[in-house]
């Protein structure tokens, strides 16, 4: 009876240990043991030869992710299809930013040689600094990227899980799970305002822009790129699944709002102007570029394997604007 009673007090002592107390090694170990949470793992510490060490548990060495069986292996693939257009996307919203920047700050709004030289200056700075950026990313000195997968939105939030096993004590584990994708942005980023102090007065002694012309596109930008910085410091995870949603939808509104403020509403006129004026079809083929790269982008996402039939939608919205045009204007309701 003593010993069935030391049975069932064992086996009850044994269970609480399991289901409450999360156990694992936390020192380093000869053998690779599990670890707690989604990203804290082990790397092998280089030693001598005959006994390989692996380290406690913690975040992994840049670079490297944690696998299935808690060890950090060093990321191998490319970046997809899907990562470079996300980076793409980051890349045209500076200067996008720069080049509205430039527009807003002009005393002329019209188009002018010299805006165009910031423009073009503005261009020529944001393709270098996203070149160099990754000629310095690994494999060096080529323009290919070497990164991890990102699988989830966590991923890119890996400092909100870090865990805390039996309560005792926070193991940070907090790393770039989605290396080099996060980080790389900062570096664009930073490097296009060293090219903007680099090539830009350049530029405006070039094109002849002096004064407020010259100086405040340059203090623009310093204001643009840290807050572009901060907002993808915060939210980059989130962009990273929208951007496609994002860019359809300004592409469809901004695009609207082009036809809308046309004087003539009648398809005839519609389609006229946007054949017969240069300015017009460069508005309507950019927005077709824009709504089509969205489009492509949420395909890569959702169905990779439906991306021929998707891309026939493209011209679609300007289709649908002139044919429906006659029924949507507002005039023809009064005259009714
Ligand atoms: C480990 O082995 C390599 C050759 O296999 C040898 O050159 C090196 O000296 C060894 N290191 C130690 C610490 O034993
Ligand atoms: C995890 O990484 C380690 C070290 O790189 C490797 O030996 C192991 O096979 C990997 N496990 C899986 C399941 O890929």
């Amino acid at each position: 009876m003593a010993s069935f009673s030391t049975i069932v007090v064992l086996l009850f002592s044994f269970n609480i240990h399991v289901i409450q107390g999360y156990y694992y090694d936390k020192g380093t170990v000869q053998t690779i043991t599990k670890c707690p949470g989604y990203y804290c793992g082990r790397y092998q510490i280089p030693g001598d030869n005959e006994t390989s060490l692996w380290s406690s548990c913690g975040p992994c060495p840049r670079g490297s992710r944690v696998n299935s069986t808690w060890a950090c292996s060093e990321c191998t693939s490319s970046p997809t299809a899907y990562d470079w257009m996300y980076l793409c996307f980051m890349v045209v919203i500076g200067l996008l930013a720069q080049w509205y920047s430039i527009d807003m700050m002009l005393p002329d709004s019209q188009f002018s040689w010299k805006t165009f030289g910031s423009h073009f200056s503005a261009l020529i700075e944001t393709c270098l600094s996203a070149c160099i950026t990754l000629l310095v990313h690994e494999p060096l000195g080529s323009l290919q990227l070497r990164s991890c997968t990102v699988n989830h939105l966590s991923d890119w939030y890996t400092i909100l899980h870090n865990p805390n096993p039996n309560y005792e004590e926070v193991l940070h584990c907090a790393q770039e799970a989605v290396y080099p994708l996060y980080s790389i942005v900062f570096v664009h980023y930073g490097l296009s305002v060293f090219m903007l102090f680099f090539i830009r007065p350049w530029a405006n002694k070039a094109f002849q822009n002096r004064g407020h012309v010259a100086s405040r596109p340059i203090y623009a930008a310093l204001y643009l790129y840290p807050i572009l910085a901060l907002i993808h410091g915060i939210m980059a995870g989130l962009i990273y699944y929208a951007f496609p949603s994002i860019i359809i939808l300004l592409s469809l509104m901004s695009h609207a709002f082009h036809f809308a403020s046309r004087t003539d509403q009648s398809w005839r006129a519609l389609l006229y102007e946007t054949v017969s004026c240069i300015h017009n079809l460069v508005v309507v083929i950019g927005h077709w570029v824009l709504h089509g790269f969205g489009l492509v982008a949420l395909t890569l996402w959702l169905q990779p394997e439906s991306l021929a039939v998707i891309l026939t939608l493209v011209p679609l919205p300007t289709f649908l604007y002139i044919v429906l045009s006659r029924f949507t204007d507002p005039g023809k309701f009064h005259t009714d």
